[in-house]
C-alpha cells in the first residue's frame, strides 16, 4: 500500500518518519475496514428487515452478550492505539544526550537558527546527513510553531520558555518548515529552507559560516566580530587605553614589537601584520603591552579576518 501512503503523505525524510506514517496508514485502514463493517451492516439490516406486507417483525430490545463485545472490543483497541502511540511520543519527546545542538528563535516573521559554533544564520538552515539533530526553541514575541513535513516534526514555540525537538535527517536536499501556528500578518510567509547535506556539503557550509556576512559591508561585519568574537574586551575603537593596543589609528603605522625569540623590531601594521596577530597573537607583541592575547586560530572565518582588516583600516 505504498503508493496511498506517498499519495496522502509528504516524502519521509527522517528516521521517524516511517514509524510515524505506519502508525498513520494503521489506524487509516483500521477506519476504513471498521467504516465499511457498519456501513455494509446497516445496509444489509435496512434491506433483511424491510417492510413486507404482512410480514410480522421480531421484536428486540436487548442482547447482553453482543452489547458487552462491541463496548469491550473497541475499548481495547483505543487502549491499545494510546500505547502505540504513547510509544512513539516518549521517543519524540527526549532527545539523545549526543544529539548535535542548534538553537532556533523565532519571531515575526523570521526563523533564526544558532550553531554549537555560534553561526547564525535566518530561514536557511544547514545539517548533516545522518546525523542527529536536537532544536532547542524559543520565541522573541508571539506563539509560533516549528514545522518540518518531511521530517515528521511540529512543536509549539513559546516566549519565556524553551520547547525541544529532535530528528535524524535520513533524506539529502532541501526540505521546508514553517510555522504552524497563526502569528499575524507574516505567519504565512514565515518559512525557512532546510537542507540535509552531505557531511563534505556541511562542512564546506560552517566554513563560510553561512550568508548573515553577505548582508554587511566588510567594515561593519568587522564591527559586529569585534563584538561578537570578544575583541571589544581588550581593544578600544576609539584611543583608549586598554589591556590591547588600540585599534583607531593603527593601520599603516609604524609599531615596535618584540617577537616570540625575543627580538626586538619595527615593523608597519598591514593586513598581514594584523592577520598573523589574530591567528598567533604570541609572534609579534607590541612593546608595552603583554603577550596575554588567545589566539583565534580555528574561531575566525576567513570573511570574518577580511572584516576585522577592513574595520581596523576604517578607523583612522
Ligand atoms: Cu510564526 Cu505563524
Amino acid at each position: 500500500m505504498e503508493w496511498l501512503r506517498s499519495a496522502l503523505l509528504p516524502p519521509q525524510g527522517s528516521a521517524f518518519a516511517k514509524e510515524i506514517d505506519f502508525v498513520y496508514m494503521a489506524i487509516l485502514w483500521l477506519s476504513i475496514v471498521l467504516f465499511l463493517g457498519i456501513v455494509g451492516a446497516e445496509c444489509y439490516f435496512a434491506w433483511r428487515y424491510r417492510y413486507v406486507p404482512g410480514r410480522k417483525t421480531p421484536h428486540q430490545t436487548h442482547n447482553t452478550p453482543l452489547e458487552i463485545v462491541w463496548s469491550v472490543l473497541p475499548l481495547l483497541l483505543c487502549v491499545g492505539l494510546f500505547f502505540w502511540g504513547l510509544d512513539g511520543y516518549m521517543k519524540f519527546a527526549v532527545a539523545p544526550g549526543d544529539a548535535m545542538e542548534i538553537q532556533v528563535v523565532g519571531k515575526q516573521w523570521l526563523w533564526q537558527f544558532e550553531y554549537p559554533d555560534g553561526t547564525r544564520s535566518v530561514n536557511e538552515l544547514h545539517i548533516p546527513v545522518n546525523k542527529t539533530v536536537h532544536f532547542v526553541m524559543t520565541s522573541e514575541d508571539v506563539l509560533h510553531d516549528f514545522y518540518v513535513p518531511d521530517m515528521r516534526v511540529k512543536r509549539d514555540i513559546i516566549p519565556n520558555r524553551y520547547t525541544e525537538i529532535w530528528f535524524t535527517p535520513t533524506a539529502l536536499g532541501e526540505h521546508v518548515s514553517t510555522c504552524a501556528e497563526y502569528c499575524g500578518k507574516g505567519h504565512s510567509d514565515m518559512r525557512a529552507k532546510l537542507f540535509v547535506d552531505t557531511q563534505e556539503e556541511y562542512e564546506k557550509w560552517m566554513a563560510t559560516g553561512g550568508t548573515e556576512y553577505q548582508s554587511f559591508t566588510p567594515e561593519a561585519w568587522g564591527k559586529i566580530q569585534w563584538d561578537r568574537k570578544g575583541c571589544a574586551t581588550c581593544h578600544s575603537i576609539d584611543g583608549s587605553k586598554s589591556k590591547g593596543p588600540t585599534w583607531k589609528g593603527m593601520f599603516g603605522k609604524p609599531v615596535t614589537v618584540k617577537t616570540s625569540d625575543g627580538k626586538t623590531l619595527t615593523v608597519t601594521v598591514d593586513e598581514a601584520y594584523l592577520r598573523e596577530s589574530m591567528l598567533q597573537p604570541a609572534a609579534k607583541i607590541v612593546d608595552g603591552f603583554e603577550n596575554i592575547m588567545p589566539t583565534f586560530q580555528g574561531l575566525l572565518r576567513e570573511n570574518e579576518i577580511r572584516g576585522l582588516v577592513a574595520y581596523i583600516k576604517s578607523l583612522q
